[in-house]
């Protein structure tokens, strides 16, 4: 399933492979124009569902860090994987996955030593060549780098976009009324040497996170909005089911997650709710959907609780989210190695470092989830015979295509008129028109466009057009001048079917 996605991706320049030109390395991948369009409309979407709605703000900070930033984060010390080598071809792995994949034995916080001498328990060799492996070391995975010339000083590429958050807290709060709550947010790139990339988007070198910091008064670790959402359900795979390797997964209510403290305040338990809608409006369907418990040798030690949404591919379940309640544990850090207090004062005089709550989106694994769920084959009133995307039509890369019927007869010129009218109404618009009208719909549909927009010789008489729904391959005229208040409603009312 996801090579036949990866297929049409690389096809339709969804994706494409970095450095292709060269020998490729692993880890790395572009987004085409389509993409870039989806990946541009599921950043928006997030920016609106979860920062313009609640009035989190959001900010932009630099990808390069100095060495003492990542000390006092722990990233310096903590933040690596187990690897091996194989003696002989040299390549290395994850030897934890390696471990999980060929001896069937779960890992979750096992140490290097441990790893090793479970690996040759299970006689596990080099998946390669068979060659033997070499004792398993620790591997930090953030991207070394010089600040300023010749040797300069260290700095390292950022492996998450959260620090850039802390760091500007105390002047985001100060210039935006000193008050408590407050969301602070990033979307952005973040680099991490992973030992093995694998699996198309999953495991990449290079990444796009969005990431909300939720500080709080840790005293009051309510969310004013947590009404609206207490009664909303989620699938819930706990410590228990996962200790017993079985895949069960029990049903709760935001509000009963907080009561059996699986969730560990109303503030983490409103962010999950919010996901499972975000999903959902994305096109995932509810039992693809889980949020699993964190395993106590998985949660770092300052951590009040970590909850991971993942979603089920053809790959397995696969994280999207990591949810964190990261306590006071980053501001109290770079508080006592930069020496400046980053406490705030409350309204009855006390001092406090905000306790922070964290849900931490993949933008690249939510978009591959994206693209399996929404994958189609066949089906419609042309009875296709092509493959296609069912994408929300809020977030098709391109909302609409304008294609001529032909391409004589003044029909292109109508069409591109129509094309410039429906961009300038702020419509991503597709034009094309090469090939039969029946292969323009094919490509239409191969990128998930939502309605293809045809115009005929009866458009030159009365400046109506057809408009052609993507799940159903019906049709229905409109006038043109009526076409971008259509396609707004169409839109919003996800309408894409005819009948
Ligand atoms: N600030 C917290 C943090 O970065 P994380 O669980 O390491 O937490 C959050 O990462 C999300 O970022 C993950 O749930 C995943 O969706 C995405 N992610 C992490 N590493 C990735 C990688 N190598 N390739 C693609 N996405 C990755």
């Amino acid at each position: 399933m996801m090579q036949k996605i990866m297929e049409i991706a690389l096809k339709r320049s969804i994706l494409i492979p970095s450095n292709e030109l060269y020998s490729p390395v692993g880890g790395f991948y572009d987004y085409g124009p389509v993409g870039k369009a989806l990946k541009r409309k599921l950043e928006d979407y997030w920016r609106n569902f979860f920062l313009k709605r609640d009035g989190c703000l959001e900010i932009e900070t630099v990808y390069i860090l100095p060495e003492a930033v990542l000390k006092a984060s722990g990233h310096l010390s903590c933040f690596g994987d187990p690897v091996v080598e194989c003696l002989k071809c040299k390549r290395k792995f994850r030897a934890d996955h390696l471990l999980e994949e060929k001896g069937k034995v779960r890992c979750e916080g096992i140490k290097p030593e441990q790893l090793t001498q479970k690996l040759r328990e299970k006689k596990v060799c080099c998946p390669e060549c068979g060659g033997t492996l070499s004792e398993v070391g620790w591997f930090n995975l953030m991207f070394k780098t010089n600040i300023g010339p010749l040797e300069g000083t260290t700095g390292y590429i950022r492996p998450e976009t959260a620090q850039g958050i802390f760091l500007d807290f105390q002047r985001v709060f100060r210039s935006h009324g000193s008050k408590l709550p407050l969301g602070i947010a990033q979307i952005g790139k973040s680099f991490r040497n992973e030992i093995s990339p694998r699996q198309g988007l999953i495991r990449l070198r290079e990444f796009s996170q969005m990431e909300l910091e939720y500080f709080f008064n840790p005293n009051l670790p309510t969310h004013p909005k947590f009404k609206e959402v207490e009664k909303e359900k989620f699938r819930i795979y706990t410590r228990e089911e996962q200790a017993k390797n079985s895949e069960k997964c029990i049903e709760l209510t935001a509000r009963e997650a907080v009561e059996k403290k699986i969730v560990p305040n109303q503030i983490m338990a409103y962010f999950m709710a919010r996901e499972m809608l975000f999903y959902l409006k994305l096109g995932i369907p509810y039992d693809a959907l889980r949020f699993r418990h964190m395993l106590p040798e998985e949660t770092p030690h300052y951590s009040g609780g970590n909850v991971d949404l993942e979603v089920k591919t053809s790959f397995g379940w696969v994280e999207v989210i990591g949810n964190a309640y990261r306590t006071d544990y980053d501001l109290k850090s770079h508080s006592k190695s930069s020496g400046k207090d980053l406490s705030v004062l409350l309204e009855d005089g006390s001092k406090v470092i905000p306790h922070v709550v964290e849900p931490s989106f993949g933008v690249d694994r939510t978009i591959l989830c994206i693209l399996e769920h929404c994958y189609r084959e066949g089906g419609g009133a042309e009875r296709r015979d092509w493959e296609w995307f069912d994408f929300p039509a809020f977030l098709s890369p391109f909302e609409t295509a304008v294609l001529p019927l032909m391409r004589k007869d003044r029909l292109d010129e109508k069409a591109s008129e129509i094309a410039d009218l429906l961009r300038e109404k702020g419509f991503d618009v597709l034009y094309d028109e090469t090939g039969s009208i029946g292969k323009r719909y094919a490509r239409a549909d191969e990128i998930g466009v939502a309605y293809c927009i045809t115009a005929d010789y009866e458009t030159l008489k009365d400046d109506t057009v057809t408009v052609r729904f993507r799940n159903d391959g019906k049709q229905m005229r409109e006038k043109t001048d009526k076409l971008p208040d259509k396609l707004h409603s169409f839109i919003e009312g996800n309408k894409l079917c005819l009948s």
